[in-house]
């Protein structure tokens, strides 16, 4: 599986880079141009190749578990990376992982992987705003800091690193279209920064769940095919909503629903009246907020539970684990 072996410096552990994609892996016709590139050409091992000074600290390996434009990623690549993550990490001479992933959707790759892998060692996940054909790409610099960071004694946990910053996985989110500075962890900060090849930290790197509902997450994604997975989708509030679309949703059969209210979780009435419905009806109903920055507070009196922090997008993941650890989804679970 593995693809190349990078070494200046043998007998040190290894950081095993493992690509997915992205703009960090796109090419344009000009190096002016920033937009019209596509994404996922270039292969890991190259995108490695280009960086000697990544081996300065120790050994790499790479390994390509896919190559997509990450708007398109998939349960079937996630559990493919889970995989091959969970394969690595269990390999002694191996110190960290670092992940090429496109930016779109890292933020979810990154939450999915904290919650199937927990991991005590850390799992890196970079990006680039740039493609690799540009003037001055900002991929190979976000490489470089993503491998410092799965070197930097003591990380643990699935990490986001970005334009010098490391973020964690909970709460990583990407705010901007264009600045190669893209992503923010909102009200709760960065978990630290890239200098120079180490890490200045200003939270604890993310500790492992220890819950059984954890460990039957931990257990469950690897056994049950990518295409029997819960489907949950998600809906928003706005002026004018109405409970159409979770209608139509409910008639096609959706096990779960998270809604992206507006403010601390409002929802327009009949918004609210179809969720309600639906959850009467067995759908597993969550409230998130469309809001960038706070998180839904929960008051005595409300009828769908909030998302306890997490943003629309992460409540997906999570209610698709949640319900994939109910009854009805292990029971879908083959022999491993
Ligand atoms: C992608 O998410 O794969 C394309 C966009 C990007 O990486 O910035």
């Amino acid at each position: 599986m593995q693809d190349s072996a990078f070494s200046s410096s043998p007998g040190q552990p290894y950081v095993v880079i493992l690509g997915t994609g992205g703009t960090i892996a796109g090419l344009a016709a000009r190096v002016s141009d920033n937009l019209g590139y596509t994404a996922a050409q270039v292969g890991v091992g190259q995108l490695v190749a280009a960086i000697p000074s990544l081996t300065d600290a120790g050994p790499v390996l790479t390994e390509q578990v896919a190559q997509v434009d990450s708007k398109d990623m998939s349960f079937e690549v996630w559990k493919q990376l889970a995989a091959r993550v969970k394969h690595y990490l269990a390999r002694e001479d191996v110190q960290g992982i670092v992940i090429t992933h496109g930016t779109d959707t890292i933020e979810e790759t990154a939450f999915f992987l904290q919650a199937v892998c927990q991991p005590a060692k850390p799992v890196v996940l970079t990006c680039a705003m740039r493609p690799a054909s540009a003037l001055v790409p900002d991929g190979p610099q976000n490489v470089l800091d993503a491998a410092a960071v799965a070197r930097f004694k003591g990380a643990q946990g699935v990490l986001v690193v970005c334009a010098g910053t490391i973020y964690a996985a909970l709460d990583v989110q990407k705010v901007h279209t264009y600045q190669l500075d893209a992503f923010s962890s909102g009200d709760d900060g960065p978990l630290g920064y890239v200098e120079e090849g180490g890490a200045r930290m200003v939270r604890n790197w993310p500790v492992a769940k220890t819950s059984p509902a954890q460990a039957a997450i931990k257990l469950i994604a690897d056994r049950v095919p990518a295409s029997d997975w819960p489907r949950v989708e998600i809906v928003m509030n706005y002026a004018g909503a109405s409970g159409a679309v979770v209608q139509a949703l409910v008639a096609q059969g959706v096990q779960g629903l998270v809604v992206a209210a507006t403010g601390n979780g409002t929802l327009h009435q009949d918004l609210e009246a179809a969720l309600l419905v639906a959850q009467a009806n067995g759908v597993s109903v969550v409230r998130a907020t469309r809001c960038v920055n706070g998180r839904v507070l929960p008051k005595p009196d409300d009828r769908l539970p909030d998302s306890e922090g997490l943003s629309p997008v992460k409540a997906r993941v999570a209610l698709m684990l949640n319900l994939l650890c109910s009854p009805a989804g292990a029971r879908q679970a083959v022999p491993g």
